[in-house]
Parts: C-alpha cells; structure tokens; sequence
C-alpha cells in the first residue's frame, strides 16, 4: 500500500479506503465482511468509513464494525482511521436528519456508542443543508473536535463555494477541515468544475466515493445483470433502470482499454482517479474478498499514457 497525505494536514491515508454503506449491514453475511476487513487491514487498508445511517438496518454498519474491531482489531486502534457521518435521515421526527447541531452532535455519540469507541478520527457532515446555517452545521463538527470526539473534521457532497466558505468558518473556530468526500468517477465528473481547485487552495484532502459507480464501472454488468449484484439486491442503492444500455455501452468499450492495460475495469476506473494527486484516497465498496483483492491490484500501474487518457475521454463524452 502507498500512502498519501490529506491535503495539508499530519494525515496520510491509503491510496485505496473502505467503504461500509452495503454489505456490512444486519442483512450481511457475518463472516464475509468479517474477511473483507481481516484482508484489507492486511493489506495496508487503514481507513474504514461508515456514517450513522449504514446497513440496512440503519446503524447495523456501525454496531458490526463495532464487533469486529472489539474481537479482532482491539490492539490496533491507533493503526485506524475510522470515519463516519451524520446528514441524511436517520431517527423519525424534526432532529434526525440535515445538518442542525442537534441532530449532528446527538447522532455522533450514538455512532460512538455503535462501534464502542471513545472517538472517530474524521467525523463528517454528510450533506449541504440549505436551511440551517452553515455556521451551525460546522459549530457542531468544530464542538465534536473539541470535545475530543472526533479528531478531525470532514465534509461530504457540499459544492465549491459551500465548501470555501465552510472552510473558512471552521478554521475561524479554530479546526481545519481535514478531507472532501465527493462522489466522483469516470461516470460523475462534477468535482472537475472548481471542487478539487478549491480543495487544493484550502489544502483539504479529497476522497471520492463510488468510484465504480457502484459496480457499473466494473466488468459485473457487461452481460447483463446478475443475481449476486447490488442492482438485483432489493437493499442495493442501484437500481436496475441505472443499468442503462448507455452506460453499459461505454463501459464495454472502457474494458477494451483496460484490457489493452493488463487490467480489468474496475483496476483502471480506480486508477483513473487516483492520477490526480489531488485526490488522496479512493474510497471503495466490495461484497468479497476476491473484488477487494482486485481493485487492490490497481496500484501495480497507476499511469496512463496521453494516447489513453483521450481515448477513455471521448468513450465518456459520446452518447
Ligand atoms: N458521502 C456519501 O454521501 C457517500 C455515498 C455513497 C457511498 N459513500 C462511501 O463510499 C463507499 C463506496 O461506495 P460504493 O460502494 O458505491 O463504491 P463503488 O466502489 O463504486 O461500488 C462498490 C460495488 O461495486 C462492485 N464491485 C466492487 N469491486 C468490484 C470488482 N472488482 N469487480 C466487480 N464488481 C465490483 C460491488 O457490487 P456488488 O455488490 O454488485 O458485487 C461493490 O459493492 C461507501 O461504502 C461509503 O463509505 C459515501
């Protein structure tokens, strides 16, 4: 495993993360998450992110990393950064959702509570929220860093210029904002207008989420959709009409590129993110060991040659 640093900050994080929002749930298979973890911290995986609302059920995410970390990884909390959010619903009624600092503060010490930890390493708004103040929203994370709860403090999905100002209100209040989780892939480039300039000048660091676009940059569905995938998974985010004859057209032909570079699609989309350097670490979801060991495969070749990059650029921008 390589390292990088997060922006400007001590922190330096695997090229490759893992992310726990499907397959880690109480819907989950116990010992096949318990594996998928065993072989990623060997692996030189140190960064494990979660938020409040991972499952199904929600908090299921929590409470089994939570187990997993008391059996298995008890002496290897300082080896660990471990992340998680609050932003999207999580308990009925007005206090549950959005970015309050009720709602942000109350929710972190039940994630606390979940994993059985005394703090996170980054905790994160999950999401803008146009109503609440900005500077109640990053009140709370700065409180939660304060407290010790959290030693860093992240935010996911705000825009560029949400992103400048909340950067500057929170390094008014004393803390830097650590690391930018956008989601970001071949397929979703918004980041490219202006987000990854902005954490360059602010020295935050950037961690796209699916970067398979959720198993469609990946060889899963060039045949069709198979049983044992997310979007056949009635808990799966992706939805069988994501799988569109558009997508999938572009990514059989993506697969010849990758093929051409001794790699499968899922290595090069990851690598294709990863040749920014303003990107820290690239954050992942797997359902087994063997795709983990895949995209952890990756790494072996990072570089694309110009001939590549815009002949990946014109599959992405035709119909
Ligand atoms: N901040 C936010 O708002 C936000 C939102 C979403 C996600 N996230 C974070 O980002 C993490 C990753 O998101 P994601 O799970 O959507 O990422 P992803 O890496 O785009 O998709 C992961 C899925 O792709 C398939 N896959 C992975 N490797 C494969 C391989 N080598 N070959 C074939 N298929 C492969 C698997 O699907 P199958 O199940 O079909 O096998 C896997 O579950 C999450 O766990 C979470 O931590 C954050």
């Amino acid at each position: 495993m390589t390292y990088r640093r997060c922006g400007k900050s001590g922190i330096m994080l695997p090229e490759i993360s893992l992310g726990l929002w499907h397959n880690f749930g109480s819907v989950d298979v116990f010992e096949n998450f318990r594996k998928i973890l065993w072989r990623a911290f060997d692996a030189g995986i140190t960064h494990f992110d979660l938020a409040n609302n991972y499952g199904p059920t929600p908090g299921s995410a929590e409470e089994n990393f939570g187990i997993i970390l008391k059996k298995d990884f008890s002496s290897l909390r300082d080896e660990l950064i471990i992340s998680t959010k609050a932003g999207w619903e999580m308990w009925p009624g007005p206090y549950g959702n959005f970015g309050s600092r009720k709602y942000l503060l109350a929710s972190l010490d039940q994630s606390l509570k979940r994993m059985n930890i005394d703090y996170v390493d980054i905790f994160y708004s999950h999401r803008p929220d146009p109503e609440t103040p900005l500077e109640e929203t990053m009140g709370a994370l700065a409180q939660a860093v304060h407290q010790g709860k959290a030693l860093y403090a992240g935010i996911s999905s705000y825009p560029a210029d949400l992103t400048k100002k909340a950067a500057k209100i929170l390094k008014e209040m004393g803390v830097n904002c650590l690391i930018h989780q956008p989601k970001y892939s071949m397929f979703e480039r918004w980041v490219e207008d202006g987000l990854l300039d902005v954490l360059e000048e602010t020295g935050i660091g950037c961690i796209p989420f699916s970067p398979l676009a959720q198993g469609l940059l990946t060889d899963k569905y060039l045949k069709g959709i198979p049983k044992d995938s997310r979007a056949s998974n009635p808990n799966g985010f992706l939805k069988i009409e994501d799988v569109t004859e558009q997508r999938i057209s572009k990514a059989r032909k993506l697969n010849e590129i990758a093929q051409s570079r001794n790699q499968s699609l899922a290595q090069m989309s990851i690598a294709w993110l990863l040749k920014d350097k303003r990107v820290t670490s690239v954050l992942i979801g797997v359902s087994s060991v063997p795709q983990l060991d895949d995209n952890l495969k990756t790494l072996e070749n990072l570089k694309f040659s110009s001939d590549e990059l815009s002949r990946i650029e014109i599959i992405l921008k035709g119909n």
